[in-house]
């Protein structure tokens, strides 16, 4: 074939792949192949050698127009499609700034360590401290040196669990009791915010595993009225209304006298409903004035020193206050419970 007849079909070839071409890559490609080094353009300016003088610069002049023809056509088609695909990119990255963000889980509060919290405020300002005890306890700590001796029938009000015959899982946080007395010297005004464990049957009601909060004033002359006048003033600031309490005698082996402390149902202010079946009290916590053998075990002289100790559940509490009919949805971990909690 004359080297016209070649030129035209190149080019005739390359218009008709040029017009196929429907991405800038596929310009690319079509311009390394007809204009790379050894592309057929290329190879038609390697022929011109086997031409006569005359006839080289005719055809040179051709080959070139034809190499700058197909540049500027790879060019302009390039240009026009690198245009549609920036056009189609900022289509399809185009970001509707209106749109709500993502919202992150934000981890918040146990209703159990509310209750516990504010109440812990609310002792911390009227000058208590924090003392924690340990969930394994010593047979001791948790009920010899509270005053239960070791056939105490006391100690089957306290369904305990044993770990072995001198260890087990505390049952109230009044081991903190003479924990504390052993560390610190009077006044002590302590309180012991914790885990207590009892081998109870699990029900709408009970759990074996609850939250109390121990508090005690040991110094000279601690009478009852100032643990009367304490909680009075406690309880009103929990409950967030001037509450009424009420004393009524009980037995437990560290203290004496004894009591359970009631505070008006919050629910029907005394008038009687079902919350506080109908008596118009809710009882709320075990107190009294701590036993001279407890002040012993601690260490402290009871011919000189008195103290007044209570202990009060957490669950109970927080049932009351949220309005929560079931023990186990506190340790269930359902998302759906805790999160109706703000
Ligand atoms: N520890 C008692 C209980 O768990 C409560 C209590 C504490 C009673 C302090 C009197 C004094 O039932």
């Amino acid at each position: 074939m004359s080297l016209e007849g070649q030129i035209e079909k190149l080019r005739s070839q390359f218009l008709e792949e040029l017009d196929s071409a429907s991405s800038s890559k596929d310009v690319d490609a079509l311009k390394v192949r007809y204009l790379g080094k050894k592309g057929p353009v290329q190879s038609l300016m390697i022929h011109l050698k086997d031409l006569s003088k005359e006839e080289r610069p005719q055809f040179g002049k051709i080959i070139n127009e034809l190499k700058q023809e197909l540049a500027s056509q790879l060019e302009s088609l390039l240009t026009k499609l690198s245009e549609n695909e920036l056009a189609a990119r900022f289509l399809n990255e185009k970001i509707d700034v209106t749109l709500p963000g993502r919202k992150e889980p934000l981890g918040k509060e146990h209703p159990i360590n509310q209750v516990l919290n504010k109440a812990i405020d609310i002792l911390s300002d009227m000058g208590f401290s924090v003392e924690y005890g340990p969930d394994v306890e010593s047979d001791y700590y948790n009920f010899e040196g509270l005053n239960f001796d070791a056939d105490h029938p006391a100690r089957d009000m306290q369904d305990t669990f044993y770990i072995s015959a001198d260890y087990l899982l505390r049952t109230h946080t009044s081991n903190v009791q003479v924990r504390t007395m052993e560390k610190q010297n009077p006044p002590i005004r302590v309180i012991a915010p914790g885990r207590c464990f009892r081998n109870e049957t699990i029900s709408a009601r009970s759990h074996v595993f609850f939250h109390q909060i121990e508090g005690f004033y040991i110094d000279k002359h601690v009478s009852f009225k100032d643990l009367i006048v304490t909680m009075d003033e406690f309880w009103s600031k929990l409950l967030e209304k001037d509450v009424k309490t009420r004393f009524r005698p009980s037995y437990f082996p560290f203290v004496e006298p004894g009591m359970e402390v009631d505070v008006h149902c919050t629910s029907c202010e005394g008038k009687g409903c079902r919350i506080c079946k109908y008596t118009g009290w809710l009882e709320v916590a075990g107190a009294g004035m701590i036993h001279p053998e407890v002040l012993k075990s601690g260490g402290i002289d009871p011919e000189i020193y008195s103290g007044y100790a209570w202990g009060m559940g957490i669950e109970r509490l927080a049932m009351l206050q949220l309005g929560i009919k079931d023990i186990r949805t506190f340790t269930e971990n359902d998302m759906r419970f805790l999160e109706q909690f703000p």
